[in-house]
């Protein structure tokens, strides 16, 4: 029996032979895309293993100077940092994060002397430096606005003067894209990029980055145990779009949706509000939940971590944050 007259068309055609699948394909990942968030601590010859995260690891300079060599021959072209800074330094204020002879900026310096062309992001937010575990000044049990800018703009000065190149407000104070572009300029960085968390969201898949971190809210009288009263409810889209258009208008370079996976839909409606590159973060739940399944012989972990990445970019997103960057630049080049 002739098919031909009921079925000329056969999408099938086009999934035939490998050949074929490559040419029509829509989506691409590559490691242009990929930014690789990493761990700092103080000390010499660290590399401790963060539980939750297999595979990434709390390094010292010198190690982290190591492991930005491999990326960097893995043509990774970013990494973000982020410290775990020691509680005796931490304070109410996070007067840590303004010390330019701190861990931080010695790291950002290390790796801009060591690594001239790999990018550094970096993390503009008091939590790591904070005794109360927040984004921000802890006022009366209230996370406060205001008073929050001035510290984080002065903080994106510290980072831009040791060499960032990219300082990303992960904060979610309002208002604090504008703050930090003024400071910026003011301080002679106007071409320091501003990569806005613009869309962060209330979620519960950071546990194991404050693990890492040990940046938790405190469980204590007076500090708000999380930090619903300034990253997004996970009910709420239209309200991603208000942050992106506040963004944009205060000058941010790029925008940023975070977490990824599970926020697929926001990306691909701040992607289509923006002209501005878009970026998501797959963090640290996502990463551990996709190891977990792995390592129960429940999922092969290459491929749904490959999946998982295409997903974000199939939504939108030009630059994805994962912690799966140098393994994706292996599996491509395999
Ligand atoms: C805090 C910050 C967080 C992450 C990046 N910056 C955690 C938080 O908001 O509590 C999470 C990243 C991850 O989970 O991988 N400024």
């Amino acid at each position: 029996m002739s098919t031909s007259t009921w079925m000329n068309h056969r999408p099938r055609r086009l999934r035939r032979v490998e050949g074929i699948r490559r040419m029509v394909r829509e989506t691409r990942l590559s490691v242009d895309n990929l930014i690789a968030p990493l761990f700092l601590v103080e000390g010499e010859g660290v590399r401790e293993a963060i539980h939750s995260m297999p595979g990434q690891y709390r390094m010292s300079i010198d190690t982290l100077l190591e492991e930005v060599g491999r990326l960097s021959a893995l043509r990774i072209p970013g990494v973000a940092l982020f410290p775990a800074i020691h509680d005796e330094v931490k304070d109410e204020v996070g007067t840590e994060g303004l010390n330019a002879e701190g861990l931080f900026p010695r790291a950002i310096r290390a790796v801009k002397e060591a690594y001239p062309d790999m990018l550094v992001v970096s993390d503009v937010a008091l939590d790591p430096y904070s005794s109360d575990g927040h984004d921000g000044v802890v006022r009366d049990g209230v996370v406060v606005n205001d008073e929050t800018l001035g510290i984080l703009a002065q903080m994106a000065v510290v980072q831009a003067e040791a060499g960032a190149d990219i300082v990303a407000p992960s904060d979610m104070m309002d208002g604090r894209v504008g703050v930090l572009r003024d400071a910026l300029d003011e301080a002679g960085f106007t071409d320091v990029s501003i990569l806005s968390y613009t869309a962060k969201y209330a979620s519960a898949l950071y546990g194991p980055f404050r693990d890492a971190l040990d940046s938790a809210p405190r469980k204590r009288e007076g500090i708000p145990e999380d930090k619903r009263t300034y990253q997004m409810d996970p009910c709420n889209v239209r309200e991603a779009l208000r942050e992106t258009a506040l963004d944009l208008d205060e000058g941010a370079d790029m925008v940023m949706v975070k977490p990824a996976g599970m926020y697929l839909d926001v990306i691909r409606r701040v992607r289509e509000v923006s002209d501005v590159p878009v970026a998501a973060y797959q963090v640290s739940g996502e990463y551990a939940m996709l190891h977990a399944a792995g390592q129960a012989g429940y999922l092969d972990l290459e491929a749904v971590a490959m999946e998982s990445l295409i997903a974000i970019r199939r939504a939108g997103a030009d630059i994805i944050l994962t912690y799966f960057a140098a393994d994706v630049a292996e599996w491509l080049a395999a």
